[in-house]
């Protein structure tokens, strides 16, 4: 049975709370498994027919070691381990030959200047693209008010819903397509 899987990246979590409304959203559709990158599969069994990935913004980006180091030392945060997160488990996954898949990030909602650079879901996108996944819609962005969050007003009903589209598009098309 076709399911989905939704992998995520969080250091204070903003990002897993997202992840978790993103899964209820799609599970109106779809049976749907939610794991931190550092719990998610290398391989990724061939009855997904959806991965959504994401996690926040660091430094622009997508997390990496100096930056997850930086938000242990300037920050408190607790990460087991600094060398392994979402792009290292895109890295290294290996996907079906067909699959669907889209992006998220968190980040913050001002300054607007300097936010506008952030690109975490760009990158996360182009990492799905270079495994061969279909992106089945265009990123998402959801926004936490500080660093260590919280996650702005309404924010997670917005992720449930932007699940439940997801599964609902995935869900209508047949089973061998994907574009
Ligand atoms: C080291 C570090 C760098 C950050 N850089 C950015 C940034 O460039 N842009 C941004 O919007 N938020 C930035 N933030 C704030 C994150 O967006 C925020 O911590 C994250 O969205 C919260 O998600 P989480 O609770 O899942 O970790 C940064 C946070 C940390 C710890």
């Amino acid at each position: 049975m076709a399911r989905a899987l939704v992998v995520y990246e969080s250091v204070f979590g903003d990002a897993k709370a997202i992840a978790m409304a993103i899964a209820e959203g799609l599970a109106s559709r779809l049976p749907v498994d939610v794991a931190s990158a550092r719990d998610a599969p290398i391989q990724v069994s061939g009855d997904v027919r959806l991965l959504v990935v994401g996690g926040p913004n660091h430094a622009f980006g997508m997390p990496r070691q100096s930056t997850r180091e930086g938000a242990v030392r300037d920050q408190g945060a607790d990460i087991p381990d600094t060398h392994y997160g979402l792009h290292e488990w895109l890295d290294r996954v290996q996907l079906p030959r067909i699959i669907n898949a889209a992006a998220f990030d968190t980040r913050m909602d001002h300054p607007k200047l300097i936010t506008r650079l952030d690109h975490a879901a760009k990158s996360e996108e182009k990492l799905l693209r270079g495994l061969g996944a279909t992106l089945a819609a265009p990123a998402e962005h959801f926004f936490v008010v500080d660093t260590k969050g919280p996650l702005a007003d309404g924010e997670e009903d917005r992720a449930r819903r932007w699940g439940h589209a997801l599964g609902e598009l995935v869900a209508a098309r047949p089973a061998n397509a994907s574009g």
